[in-house]
C-alpha cells in the first residue's frame, strides 16, 4: 500500500497537493470544488483588510509557456471573507488562509481574524510582485520579513507558512529570517515579475505594465529555489511553480519540497490535475519500490 499522506509540522495532508492560493480559490463553492477534486487542502485567496478591486483591465495575459498576471490584489476584504470560511470548513481537506498586509500589525490582525474563523493553517503572502506597498515590497527583506512572522507566530496558535518571492538575490536570507522567528515552512515560489509588449498597440498589454510569471516557464526557477532552500532550513519547503504533471511533482519533491502548490494548470486544465498528478505519484513510488513519498523528499541532493 503507497502512502501518499504528508506532514507540515503537525499539520497532515492525505496527499501533497494543494490547490494555490489566488486560482478558483475566492468563494467557498469552488474550494469545495478542489477539495472534491483531490486536493490534499486548499490556500484561499490572499485576503487584506479591506475589500479592494484589483487593477482594471488588462489583468491576465495567456502565453504559451504560461501566464502573466496583474490582478492587483483583488478581494472581499477579512470580514467578508469569513463566510465563504465557514461554508467551506466541512469540506474534508485543511483550508489555508493567505493573507497580505503592509505590516506586521496588519498581519497579525489579519491572522488572527482567519484563526476565528477556522483555518488550519495561515500562508503569509510575502511575494505578490504587483502590488505596491505589500507582497514582495516587503518580502525581499529579511528584517521585516523576520519581525512579521515573529509578530504573527506570538498571537496565532495555528502553523504560519511564508510564501517567498524569487525576484531577490536573498531568498536564502529571507527563509532563513522566517525560519529563525519560528515560521513553520516556506512556500516558494511565487510568480516571476514579467511583461508583455502588444506590438500593435506599441505599449505594455496590463494595465498595470507589469505582472507575474507563472506555469511551465517558471518551473526550472522554482526547482532550483526549492532546491537551494531544503540545504538551507530545518523547516519544511511547500513547491509551487510550473506544476502541470506528475512527473513535475516528483521534481518538485526530489528537490526538497515536502508539499505542492498547483496554480496555472488547474486553470489550464481544470480540476481534474489533482487526481491525475496524485495518481501518477502512486504508480511511480510502486514502480520505484517506495511505499511512502516523504522517501522521496529531497533525494536529489542525496547523489549531488
Ligand atoms: C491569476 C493568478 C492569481 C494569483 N493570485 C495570488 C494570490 O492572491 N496570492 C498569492 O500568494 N499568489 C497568487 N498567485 C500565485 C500562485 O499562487 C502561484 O504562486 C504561482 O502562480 C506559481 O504557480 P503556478 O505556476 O502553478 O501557477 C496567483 C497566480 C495567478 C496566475
Amino acid at each position: 500500500m503507497i502512502s501518499l499522506q504528508t506532514k507540515l509540522k503537525n499539520l497532515v495532508l492525505s496527499n501533497p497537493t494543494m490547490l494555490a492560493s489566488g486560482i478558483l480559490s475566492e468563494t467557498s463553492g469552488s474550494i469545495i470544488a478542489a477539495a472534491n477534486s483531490g486536493a490534499g487542502a486548499v490556500v484561499t485567496k490572499s485576503i487584506g483588510s479591506v475589500p479592494r478591486m484589483g487593477y482594471p483591465n488588462p489583468t491576465l495575459i495567456e502565453l504559451k509557456f504560461g501566464y502573466i498576471n496583474a490582478m492587483g490584489l483583488p478581494n472581499p476584504g477579512i470580514d467578508e471573507f469569513g463566510k465563504e470560511i465557514k461554508d467551506s470548513l466541512g469540506c474534508g481537506v485543511p483550508i489555508i488562509g493567505s493573507i497580505f498586509a503592509s505590516d506586521e500589525k496588519e498581519f497579525a490582525y489579519l491572522g488572527k481574524k482567519m484563526e476565528e474563523y477556522g483555518v488550519a493553517a495561515l500562508e503569509l503572502n510575502l511575494s505578490c510582485p504587483h502590488a505596491k506597498g505589500y507582497g514582495m515590497e516587503i518580502g525581499i527583506s529579511p528584517e521585516i520579513v523576520g519581525k512579521i512572522v515573529s509578530k504573527i507566530k506570538d498571537e496565532v496558535q495555528i502553523p504560519v507558512f511564508a510564501k517567498l518571492t524569487p525576484n531577490t538575490h536573498q531568498l536564502i536570507e529571507v527563509a532563513k529570517a522566517v525560519e529563525e522567528a519560528g515560521g513553520d515552512g516556506v512556500v516558494a515560489i511565487n510568480t516571476v515579475k514579467a511583461m508583455s509588449i502588444s506590438i500593435d498597440f506599441k505599449r505594455p498589454i496590463l494595465a498595470n505594465r507589469y505582472g507575474g510569471l507563472s506555469g511551465p516557464a517558471i518551473k526550472p526557477i522554482g526547482i532550483r529555489c526549492v532546491y537551494e532552500l531544503y540545504d538551507a532550513l530545518e523547516i519544511p519547503i511547500i513547491g509551487v511553480g510550473g506544476i502541470e504533471t506528475w512527473q513535475d511533482a516528483v521534481e518538485y519533491l526530489m528537490a526538497g519540497a515536502t508539499a505542492l502548490q498547483i496554480g496555472s494548470a488547474v486553470r489550464k486544465k481544470g480540476l481534474g490535475v489533482f487526481r491525475s498528478i496524485n495518481n501518477g505519484l502512486t504508480r511511480f513510488l510502486e514502480k520505484e519500490g517506495y511505499s511512502a513519498i516523504n522517501e522521496i523528499v529531497g533525494v536529489a541532493h542525496e547523489l549531488s
